[in-house]
């Protein structure tokens, strides 16, 4: 089943630090590392990964910093016959400071990734109606992705829609009638529905409140505590987490989707997607980095193995 991604590619400038600076502070950090990210890119790479068949859509600059993402695509086996070089713009950037729990704090400068626009849906018109698993996210302009979405579902495919990050006016209601399933994590979740998710309640009316909007199924990501699936007219489900030993959790939701979507292309249920894609965002915070955290098959199957 062939995955298509239409997202994010950036360089991350990641800081290691005993604990990230408050505003107006400087520390001294231990080291720091340059990084292949981008929340669509991270999810590519984590179906590449696993294995899975993905494209990735996308734009860099034709600056360093594209060319450095080009190798680094390669490396992580993301074809880059989707992504285009836009003249006007810098590649995208993200600068992210990572403390000794493996908490981060991140901010994007979307470059040439706010650049996409419909042109770049025209010239994969054919990828995108054949698709058959479309993953979105929101550091690419909300127009073009949806015009995308319309696509593959015309085609009788599914999207997965990942609103990371919210954008600060919030996502207009015609659009979660255009998603299939819908990934947000706590924060997310809060700003959407305006309900911070702490137990099972409150994880189910926030669920219900996106389910009400008209998205087909709901997945809660809920970092240490796990995960929980809601669909119409069926109890939650909910996932209990993975034990690992979390160093760096950047990237784990985007490792979570590309499971999710790799799972699903293989024909599990939707539980055992979650389970899957739970097991996925679990590994990918055992190692630092983004694009380069995601797990392998291998590694997923003996973590599910053992954990349960
Ligand atoms: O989700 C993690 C990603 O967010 C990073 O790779 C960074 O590029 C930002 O897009």
């Amino acid at each position: 089943m062939a995955i298509v991604v239409f997202g994010s590619i950036n360089i991350d400038l990641v800081t290691y630090s005993q604990k990230l600076p408050r505003p107006g502070e400087t520390l001294h950090g231990e080291s720091y590392a340059i990084n292949l990210g981008g929340k669509g890119c991270n999810q590519a790479a984590a179906v590449a990964r696993l294995g899975g068949d993905v494209q990735l859509v996308g734009r860099i600059g034709s600056d360093d910093f594209g060319r450095t993402a080009t190798a680094l695509l390669k490396e992580n086996c993301v074809s880059t016959k989707h992504i285009t070089t836009d003249p006007e713009a810098n590649t995208g950037l993200a600068t992210i400071g990572v403390d000794n729990n493996g908490e981060n704090c991140i901010t994007v400068i979307g470059g040439a990734n706010m650049a996409v626009d419909a042109e770049d849906v025209q010239r994969n018109r054919d990828l995108f109606s054949r698709a058959e698993l479309l993953l979105l996210q929101m550091e690419i302009p909300l127009e073009p992705a949806m015009i995308a979405a319309d696509l593959v579902r015309r085609g009788g495919g599914k999207v997965i829609f990942d609103p990371a990050p919210v954008p600060r006016d919030g996502i207009p209601k015609e659009i979660f009638e255009r998603i299939d399933i819908i990934t947000p994590n706590e924060t997310e979740t809060e700003l959407l529905t305006g309900i911070y998710p702490t137990s099972h309640k409150e994880a189910t009316q926030a669920a219900k409140v996106l389910l009400d909007r008209g998205v087909q199924s709901v997945i809660l990501k809920l970092g240490a505590k796990g995960c929980c699936y809601c669909a119409p007219g069926e109890m939650m489900v909910p996932i209990p987490p993975y034990k690992v030993d979390a160093i760096d959790t950047v990237a784990a939701g985007d490792c979570f989707n590309g499971g999710l979507a790799y799972a699903l292309s293989q024909g599990l249920g939707m539980v055992e997607a979650v389970q899957f894609a739970a097991a996925c965002g679990a590994l990918s915070t055992t190692r630092a980095g983004a694009s380069s955290s995601a797990p392998t098959f291998d590694q997923v199957k003996l973590l599910m193995k053992d954990d349960r």
